[in-house]
């Protein structure tokens, strides 16, 4: 048994949860479901980041004080979460007490390094980004990502000396090929850190809201600064015993923020004499129904809403199997429809029905005691070490479609006539690779997982837990 630590993006919170969030979350939970059965001492967060100057926007837009609104919104995203089967082990909230303390130790550490220091910072602010922006990251005077021009800010702060780190940051790089996931990230970071590292402002003045910088009141900490020690506040830091998880073994982020978690976040930790995690996986973005995903296109979609009919253990399904994680990918809910009709209802939803009632029709519901099968993980296994869950569960379906296959080629209908010590050994056989395929989608659909282990519980086929995959037509009438 080992320890996997991992962690998802803290989200902003100026808005609820979309399908967008719900992808690393699901993605995250399946690994670490996946790590807990292997029998490894699994640590999986996730959590709201909320020292953010949205929040103050958002707050007041709502007519709310931040706190109230910080309070309620925790709530939403934690609810959302528990909603599509995230098993987080802490939801970490930055406005926690035990988080402040982890900041100011990192701050401390970097002073102690001769790495903080005072000046003046000219630039412009994109609050969407929560970043100053170089003229030329900018279209039209605006910032790409969020459509809205940067601030002209001139302010005093405190520096981080990110500059000194660029060799020591490439070497790390370079020798750990896995430290930055997959190759095309890599390659960006990579492209990035020899155009020239720059020292970044590290504190913001006048801010109304957030973690105040140790010693001056005028300053807030950098909200990046304060979101990325998350990662060591779940973990513990400062206080003894962090080590048993630190250093994190993979941290799921979006291709957005890699920079963040592959030049500053490793810097810091090297600041601070801390060691680096074992890796950053930046995975792809997704549009639905062929647009970008935001609030103002009205499809900023809730997950729960998205899943519909179709259930939840569906949605993330669809999510993982459709988009090869870490390419960009498109979320239709026509391709959604058929990749439930299609995988879910015709192949393993049939196959548990009918495995099922021929064990009812034939043995009179008794299938007995399973012979031990040898069944073969490794490619599964694979892929999930490669973060892969679109190639596992590839490899799993195609254990699905064996089952129906074998059915037609065994024919127990005709066996049933001519042969039943046969028929008897297919139709175990035929359960034993449903209770194991029922093994492989816990991870990845711990609700069904468990009604088809219901379903052949016991020596005997339990006909109480019902239809796995109703059609859409039956679905659509609610269930
Ligand atoms: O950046 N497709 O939070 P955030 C796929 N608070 N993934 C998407 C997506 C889409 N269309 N839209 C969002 C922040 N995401 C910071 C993070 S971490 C220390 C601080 C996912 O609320 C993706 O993982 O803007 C992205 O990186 C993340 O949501 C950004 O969430
Ligand atoms: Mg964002």
């Amino acid at each position: 048994m080992s320890k996997f630590f991992l962690t998802t993006p803290i989200y902003y919170i100026n808005d609820k949860p979309h399908i967008g969030h719900a992808y690393p979350t699901i993605a995250a939970d399946v690994l670490a479901r996946w790590h807990r059965q292997n029998g490894d001492d699994v640590l999986f967060t996730t959590g709201t980041d909320e020292n953010s100057q949205k929040t103050v926007e958002s707050a007041e837009k709502a007519g709310k004080d931040p706190a109230a609104y910080t309070g309620e919104m925790a709530e939403t995203w934690r609810k959302t979460w528990n909603m599509t089967g995230v098993s987080f082990d802490r939801f970490i909230r930055t406005t926690e007490p035990d988080h402040k303390a982890a900041v100011y130790e990192l701050i401390k550490r970097a002073e102690k390094s001769g790495d903080i220091s005072a000046g003046e910072y000219q630039g412009l602010y994109c609050i969407g980004c929560e970043e100053f922006k170089r003229e030329s990251e900018l279209a039209d005077g605006k910032c790409p990502l969020h459509n809205r021009a940067p601030e002209k800010r001139n302010e005093k702060n405190y520096f981080f000396k990110l500059s000194k780190y660029q060799d020591q940051l490439l070497a790390h790089i370079e020798q750990h090929p896995d430290f930055i996931r997959p190759a095309s990230r890599r390659n960006e970071i990579l492209a990035f850190i020899k155009g020239g590292l720059e020292d970044i402002s590290v504190s913001r003045q006048h801010g109304k809201w957030g973690i105040d910088w140790p010693g001056d009141k005028e300053q807030k900490v950098y909200v990046w600064f304060d979101a990325l020690a998350n990662y060591l506040t779940v973990a513990g830091f400062p206080k003894p015993g962090f080590e048993k998880w630190w250093p994190a073994d993979v941290h799921i982020v979006g291709k957005d923020i890699t920079k963040f978690h592959c030049v500053y976040w490793p810097a810091m930790l090297m600041s601070a004499g801390l060691p680096l995690p074992a890796s950053v996986y930046g995975h792809g973005f997704f549009t639905i129904d062929g647009q970008k995903i935001s609030k103002s296109l009205g499809n900023a979609i809730d997950p729960i809403e998205l899943a519909g009919n179709y259930g939840i253990d569906a949605l993330r399904y669809y999510l993982l199997r459709e988009i090869p994680f870490g390419g960009d990918g498109e979320f239709s809910r026509e391709r959604f429809k058929s990749v439930y009709e299609a995988d879910l209802a015709n192949e393993l939803g049939n196959a548990v029905q009918r495995v099922a009632s021929m064990v009812n029709k034939y043995l009179s519901g008794t299938f007995g005691d399973l012979p031990p099968g040898a069944h073969d993980t490794g490619a599964v296994r694979e892929a999930m070490d490669n973060l892969r869950p679109d190639l596992a569960l590839a490899e799993i379906w195609e254990h699905v479609k064996g089952v129906n296959q074998y059915i037609e080629y065994e024919k127990p209908w005709a066996l049933a006539k001519t042969d039943p010590g046969h028929l008897l050994q297919v139709l175990q056989q035929a359960v034993g690779d449903l209770i194991h395929v029922a093994k492989l989608i816990m991870p990845f659909m711990p609700a069904t997982a468990e009604r088809i282990l219901q379903t052949f519980a016991d020596g005997q086929v339990n006909t109480g837990v019902g239809i796995l995959f109703p059609k859409f037509e039956e679905a659509a009438g609610g269930r």
